[in-house]
């Protein structure tokens, strides 16, 4: 009998380097489209319970995510990030909008369809201690739903889970091992086997490695990396951490209150983050070069409650930038530079982009004629 607090015969954990990304490209139609998607939680008052408002905590997004790519999704915390990702797999109700995947609604399918669906839709977790029975033997854990959806034939299956266990760096006879007897890591590679099993094509990684101690975290990112490259898997990757969505990304989505404020490609974005809230959020990335040093943009006041946004910009309330058109006009999506689609009145020079899901997405660094809030001249206005 294993005591608690050990991890037994266990693969040890290691400290790991990240391993460069493999480049990608766009082929295809899109696996994932969003668009104009709003869930809105009623708030509840009183003793007959009566609505008395709502928490817009996603409030109008739209992008698409193509087959093999991880779009990162960053935002401070309640911006709604996990929401997001929850209503693209229906398991969180959408208020409003349509989510397609590979071209099918997910919201008009019936509930044997969406039964179908639901192995091709999965997600990770944060949090691998709370996410995994206790009660059952990782072998288990890990083949329950591949086993009740048929994802092999019964002959097969054992082996299937062999495999399954070993690509994701677990060793066959922990199948009949408890989540106890592992760490961190090991939880959270069990985890991502559960989703694997189900021969997945799309996985939302919601914080997948902020739960794990800072040495492990690199071999479980190496992992997701290895497991998109092998099955050519999509991504929608959420995460506070910016050097692991840039490491990870090919695709960035910021979001603030609900929104996503910017989008463009993980070359793009970084180098030119055109946003006034992106360019504070990305101020605050360490430089690993002690002879560079970057300005903090502080953000004064708080984030405001999604319940009761401000008026016209969201960010107005906080922006180093605001103008006067800012506090009443809501700023429509400017394509600032090829693939490189802002909301701010900055940009009002540029083109807008009327459908988000349908504009091209590029992947690399592309020529910006427009400068960011942040350089010597401001964009045309
Ligand atoms: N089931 C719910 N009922 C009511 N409000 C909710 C519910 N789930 C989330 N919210 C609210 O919606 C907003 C967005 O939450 P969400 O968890 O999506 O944010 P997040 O960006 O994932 O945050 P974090 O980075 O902290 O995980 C928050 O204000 C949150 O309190
Ligand atoms: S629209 Fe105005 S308030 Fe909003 S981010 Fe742009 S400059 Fe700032
Ligand atoms: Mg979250």
């Amino acid at each position: 009998m294993v005591s608690k607090t050990s991890t037994p015969n266990t693969t040890p954990e290691t400290r790991e380097e990240l391993r460069p990304r493999q480049p990608k490209s766009i082929t295809g139609e899109p696996v994932i489209e969003v668009r104009h998607l709003k869930t809105h939680f009623p708030i509840k008052d009183g003793v007959l319970q009566r609505v008395v408002g709502h928490v817009r905590a996603v409030d109008g997004v739209s992008f698409s995510l193509y087959r093999g790519m991880t779009m990162g999704l960053v935002g401070e915390s309640g911006c709604g990030k996990t929401t997001a990702g929850r209503s693209i797999l229906r398991l969180t109700p959408k208020t409003e909008g349509e989510v397609l995947f590979k071209g099918q609604d997910v919201y008009a399918l019936n509930r044997s369809e969406l039964r179908s669906l639901r192995p091709k839709m999965q997600i990770i977790f944060q949090d691998p201690y709370s996410s995994l029975s206790p009660r059952l033997p990782v072998g288990e854990i890990i083949g329950e739903a591949a086993r009740e959806h048929r994802i092999v034939p019964p002959e097969e299956f054992d082996d299937y889970i062999d495999r399954i266990m070993q690509n994701c760096g677990l060793q066959s006879y922990h199948r009949d091992r408890y989540p106890h007897e592992f760490s961190g890591g090991q939880r959270q590679r069990i985890c991502i086997a559960r989703a694997l099993a189900l021969n997945p094509e799309f996985v939302v990684c919601d914080e997948p490695v902020s739960a794990l101690d800072v040495s492990i975290q690199a071999q479980i990112i190496n992992l997701l990396m290895d497991l998109q490259d092998q099955y050519e898997l999509t991504y929608l990757f959420i995460s506070h951490d910016l050097s692991v969505v840039e490491h990870i990304s090919d695709t960035v989505g910021v979001m603030y209150l609900g929104d996503i404020v910017e989008f463009a490609s993980k070359e793009d974005i970084f180098a030119y983050p055109l946003h006034p809230y992106t360019e504070a959020l990305f101020s605050a990335i360490p430089i690993p070069d002690p002879d560079i040093s970057r300005d903090r943009i502080l953000l004064e006041g708080t984030v405001p409650s999604p319940a009761n946004p401000p008026p016209g910009c969201k960010f107005h309330t906080r922006c180093p930038r605001v103008k006067d058109i800012c506090r009443s006009q809501v700023p429509p999506v400017y394509e600032a530079a090829a693939g490189h689609r802002v909301a701010c009145h900055l940009y009002a020079g540029c083109p807008v982009v009327e459908d988000e899901a349908a504009a091209p997405v590029l992947l690399g660094e592309h020529e910006h004629n427009v400068k960011g809030p942040g350089s010597s001249a401001d964009a045309e206005t």
